[in-house]
């Protein structure tokens, strides 16, 4: 097991030395009811983590609590005294998911009563949601939302005490989880939170309302945990935030973010360093030089584009154009000639008319990117677009949808199949789950190789030649 301290306290933003005294009280007073209810064995606590990375990371702080706690870690939910789910609101699916497997614990609790069903993350910070669990699930103990996660020792506390069913999804200002104990998941991998919280409001997006607005973390504060990773024996580092590219903005203590890449660049060691997500609207061609210039950062760049359509980019507040989105891409190709591009669309926005996701279509055509991540657009409670006139059936956006898988789907099949016969560096990272001693290596841009090779391999670089391409899966043998 290995714990990362992050042990600088960020004295302003409402994050106070006091605060984390206090937690670290309830940890210990936690510790204390644990070890007299279960006097001969550690609890178990399994926490299942949906949505995306900037999750992950808040619940390896979680898991960090509660280990100090006294807590053992569990992949089972069945065994466990302590079950937590950390939810994503960004969409439907999302949610209904996580309806189905909170109900799914049902009769899993009603076996073992004294088992302590918790429910934290985005989905949870919203009002309505937060009532329908009241209702409806009444075998959950304790809901929080994202800006109660410095509280979480507290919120243990006063649920571990018995008597009321414990809610805290009040919004707070400026909530920066500093000084926490992380318990990260992998020992080669780490994901580095710098900032939280977004401010754009792009009209479909329900993240501004649940993860309140951008703060960044004092750069003092990422260079010292980025720091403590690296000397962990950590492999890579993933710098996360909704608009990475406008760390800093506003703040005294803080660099901007090509700066911040290039002292984490200069932080001595084998180590990458990636990023996401970059907002087109503030990627700047300072950033794709200092990407260019730093050895250990990787040629890869996520780059949600959302739609090819400058009417539909205007009706999603995303505050740039085809065009300019067309002349970044081709300026980071400028600087970066081997870069790989991945990006986000959004398929049937409110009004999008069949014609405008052509436009969609042809953008990813011109650009060729290596993947994507496509979504049907989904109306969420609150937002903007979810007022609008939405005239399209759904019937008719998943054919659209599926054009697009289609079209994608061949540019990377042979974008890949010119890979044949290259050889990449990648971090080897875990052994394939279909086939008996294979394993899984990620490239610099950002690809999955598949190769055999022994499972001692995990966790370092190796180089490996591509011998075939399937489709868009790679198979590779081990370059040495
Ligand atoms: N901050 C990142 C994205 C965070 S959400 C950015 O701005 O790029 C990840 C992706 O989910 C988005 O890029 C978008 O493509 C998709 N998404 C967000 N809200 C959605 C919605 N209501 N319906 C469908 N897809 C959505
Ligand atoms: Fe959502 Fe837009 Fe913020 Fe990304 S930038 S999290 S899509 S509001
Ligand atoms: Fe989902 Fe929240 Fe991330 S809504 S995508 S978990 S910021």
């Amino acid at each position: 097991m290995k714990y990362v301290r992050v042990k600088r306290l960020s004295r302003r933003r409402n994050v106070t030395n006091r605060n984390l005294e206090q937690q670290t009280e309830y940890i210990r007073r936690v510790r204390e009811i644990l070890s007299q209810r279960y006097p001969t064995s550690e609890p178990r606590a399994f926490v299942h983590t949906y949505g995306c990375q900037g999750n992950v990371a808040d619940s390896e702080r979680i898991k960090g609590m509660l280990a100090e706690m006294g807590y053992a870690l569990t992949e089972e939910k069945e065994n466990a005294d302590f079950v937590l789910f950390n939810t994503c609101a960004v969409r439907e699916h999302a949610e209904d998911r996580v309806y189905g497997n909170v109900g799914a614990l049902k009769p899993i609790k009603s076996e073992k009563k004294d088992m302590i069903v918790a429910l934290c993350g985005c989905m949870m910070q919203q009002a309505h949601v937060a009532e329908k669990i009241r209702k409806s699930y009444p075998f959950v103990n304790l809901v929080f939302g994202t800006f109660a996660i410095d509280r979480f020792p507290e919120l243990m506390y006063r649920t571990l005490r018995g008597g009321k069913r414990v809610f805290d999804i009040e919004e707070r200002e400026n909530v920066l989880p500093e000084g926490l104990p992380v318990r990260r998941d992998s020992e080669f991998k780490a994901w580095l939170p710098i900032m939280y919280g977004c401010n754009n409001f792009c009209t479909y997006c329900i993240v501004p309302y649940v993860r309140g607005r951008e703060r960044s973390r004092r750069t003092e504060d990422v260079l010292a945990e980025a720091r403590e990773i690296v000397a962990s024996g950590a492999k890579e580092i993933t710098l996360l935030g909704q608009n990475v590219n406008s760390y800093g903005k506003n703040a005294e203590d803080c660099v901007g973010f090509p700066e911040l890449l290039r002292l984490i660049n200069a932080i001595p060691g084998d180590f990458r360093i990636r990023f996401m997500t970059s907002h087109p609207k503030d990627c700047t061609k300072d950033l794709l030089d200092a990407m260019a210039a730093c050895e250990k950062v990787q040629r890869h760049l996520h780059l949600p584009f959302q739609s090819g359509s400058d009417r539909v980019l205007k009706a999603m507040n995303r505050r740039y154009t085809r065009e300019s989105y067309l002349e970044l891409i081709q300026y980071a190709r400028e600087v970066m000639p081997d870069i790989s591009l991945t990006s986000d669309v959004i398929v049937g926005f409110p009004g999008e008319t069949y014609e405008e996701f052509q436009e969609t279509l042809s953008l990813i055509r011109e650009v060729r990117f290596t993947s994507l991540f496509t979504f049907i657009y989904s109306p969420r409670k609150g937002t903007i677009a979810a007022g609008l006139p939405d005239p399209v059936p759904y019937s008719e956006k998943s054919r659209w949808f599926s054009e697009l898988l289609k079209t994608q789907e061949e540019i990377a099949s042979v974008r890949c199949a010119e890979t044949v016969g290259k050889t990449f560096e990648v971090l080897v990272e875990n052994e394939t789950k279909e086939e008996n001693g294979m394993l899984t290596g990620r490239t610099g841009g950002n690809v999955n190789i598949d190769f055999p090779g022994s499972s001692e391999l995990i966790g370092t670089y190796r180089n490996v030649t591509v011998t075939e391409a399937k489709n868009w899966i790679l198979t590779g043998r081990l370059a040495e």
